[in-house]
């Protein structure tokens, strides 16, 4: 059977500042999720958070950009919303950008990763979630998982995924598009999907099926917004499993924290760090970046799960190393790389001081 899983997220709201999300707010979701499910909207659902992000992730037969799955998420963040302001939240509505809903929630302020498939005998799928985090922060990822050998042994010794697999490659900044076929063109690849503020790993396919294996939201809040209004905190659905890489995989790449753009008002580098759902709680400096993963089986669309995939020991390392390089880089304190390079700050709340001292500026002889 044909399933659709949309993930459709937005932050409505923090709890204490953007550390977290308010109990109430998850509640609330929830019970708008079991009454549209009741009337049939979709198969089944989940709410889900990481940090003060709230995550609609939601099983059904009515194919991806559904004007009735995407007005129902849209209907649910504003009235939690209107919940987060009750409760003077921090940020109520911080990514609710257009002021009604028009057709799909693409260019609204909530971020969306969708796919539809036909269901495998055993469908398993992970949802990546992050906080404090840019879209684009998938790019290194997903390039791990399905193109870096040293990662997913399955590309060298399964004669399913031996042929590789098809990027679909995004630039949020002139909104346009390229396909890359992995591994033949990885080195083309990487010219673009190395510079993730700007080229987004938006899919990936599966070279001879061309089943589609991944997608993530890359929705830029600071392009749509024209001004710092909170970062991304993009999500990414990955298929496992069968032609497409184990779990262990899939999961691999997150041993290592890597620097991605967010943390402190969204100004900074920091390390990605695994972990559990329950600590997705970034407080240090706003942070460092959290990024969980959800892992599901389908069963005719329903979700099997999920199993708090980071909750894992074997993590233990990677949050470690984390720590410490969030430590190493924090020392740098207003300084570059720590601080985003000057084209980056241009989507901050810099351009405002700037504009102010530009008088100041003599001419050199
Ligand atoms: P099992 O034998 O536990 O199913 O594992 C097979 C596998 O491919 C693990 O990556
Ligand atoms: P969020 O994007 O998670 O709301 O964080 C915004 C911020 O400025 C944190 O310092
Ligand atoms: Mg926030
Ligand atoms: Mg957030």
């Amino acid at each position: 059977m044909k399933v659709t899983l949309s993930v459709i997220k937005a932050d409505i709201g923090g709890f204490v500042g953007h550390s977290e999300s308010h109990p109430d707010i998850l509640a609330r979701a929830a019970e708008h999720l079991a009454k549209a499910k009741k009337e049939g909207l979709f198969i089944d659902c989940r709410v889900a958070k990481c940090g003060d992000d709230l995550q609609l992730i939601m099983t059904h037969q009515r194919g991806e950009d559904d004007e009735k799955i995407h007005k129902f998420a849209w209907d649910v963040f504003v009235d939690c919303t209107e919940l987060a302001k009750s409760l003077k939240l921090h940020g109520a509505g911080q990514d609710m950008l257009a002021d009604a809903f028009s057709g799909n929630v693409r260019g609204m302020g909530p971020g969306v990763a969708e796919m539809e498939f036909e269901e495998r005998g055993a469908e398993t799928v992970i949802i990546f979630m992050a906080d404090k985090t840019s879209a684009g922060a998938w790019n290194m990822p997903l390039y791990k998982m399905f193109a870096d050998p040293f990662n997913t042994i399955g590309l060298v010794i399964a004669a399913n995924m031996h042929s590789g697999f098809v990027f679909e490659v995004h630039d949020v900044k002139k909104s346009r598009k390229i396909t890359f076929n992995a591994p033949e063109e990885i080195y083309d690849l990487l010219v673009f999907i190395g510079a993730p503020s700007r080229y987004m790993v938006k899919a990936v396919y599966h070279r001879i099926t061309g089943e589609i294996a991944a997608s993530s939201s890359t929705q830029k809040l600071s392009l749509i917004a024209g001004r710092y209004v909170g970062k991304d905190d993009p999500v990414c659905i990955v298929r496992s499993q069968g032609d497409f890489p184990a779990v262990g995989e899939v999961l691999e790449p997150f041993t290592l924290p890597i620097l991605v753009e967010g943390w402190m008002r969204g100004s900074h580098h920091g390390p990605f760090m695994p972990v559990a759902v329950e600590d997705s709680t970034p407080t240090r400096f706003d942070g460092p970046p959290r990024v969980v993963a959800l892992g599901f089986q389908l069963s005719a669309g329903k979700l099997v799960g999920p199993r708090d995939m980071f909750a894992d020991k074997s993590f233990d390392p990677a949050r470690q190393q984390a720590n410490e390089v969030a430590e190493y880089m924090r020392r740098h304190g207003p300084f570059e790389p720590h601080r985003l390079p000057l084209e980056e700050m241009e989507y901050t709340t810099m351009p405002e001081v700037s504009k102010k001292l530009e008088g100041r500026f003599v001419d050199l002889e």
